[in-house]
């Protein structure tokens, strides 16, 4: 694979309901120059697509890898884990792989996170209000677990529908 197929790879967003996005990430290894060219990259396509979180089965990489960017604040997470949590919160919430979608969604207040840095170093974070959400958020695109699986049967449909009439695709 040549450098510019790398960069296309990593820019083009995976929209639902590419099978992908419901897939199990897999624990990263291998703690090398390629990782950290990856998060770059990763980083680099959340800014162009102005999220605020994006995880790498979003692009189409199955490893348990995301970022998070929010108030100037950068996070790497690489296979995460949840230590604590606390609190409830409630608020609309929108995903990179569902453009125009959002919706409220409940999600810990407060969390405490087991992470890894580039060096393969374990790393405890913690977040809260939006940065909690944003973590969670992106942890569960590690799991295959997406934001419109916390919603009713009957919203779910009802974004499936409007996603499929936007795309012109198939349900
Ligand atoms: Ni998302």
């Amino acid at each position: 694979m040549s450098d510019s197929n790398l960069i296309d790879e990593v820019f083009e967003i995976k929209k639902f309901p590419d099978p992908i996005l419901k897939q199990v990430s897999k624990p990263v290894e291998v703690f090398d120059e390629n990782l950290e060219k990856f998060v770059n990259d990763l980083f680099t396509a959340m800014r162009v697509h102005d999220g605020v979180g994006l995880a790498a089965p979003q692009v189409g990489v199955l490893k348990k890898i995301a970022v998070v960017e929010y108030e100037e604040k950068s996070y790497v997470l690489i296979n995460p884990k949840i230590l604590e949590q606390k609190g409830i919160q409630e608020s609309e919430e929108g995903c990179l792989s569902f453009p125009g979608i959002y919706a409220n969604v409940k999600r810990p207040q407060w969390v405490k996170i087991e992470t890894q840095n580039l060096k393969g170093e374990k790393e405890i974070i913690e977040g809260e209000e939006y940065t909690a959400r944003a973590f969670l958020h992106e942890m569960d695109h590690l799991n295959g677990k997406l934001f419109i699986d916390y919603l009713s049967n009957i919203k779910k449909s009802a974004i499936k529908k409007k996603i499929a009439k936007n795309t012109g695709g198939h349900f």
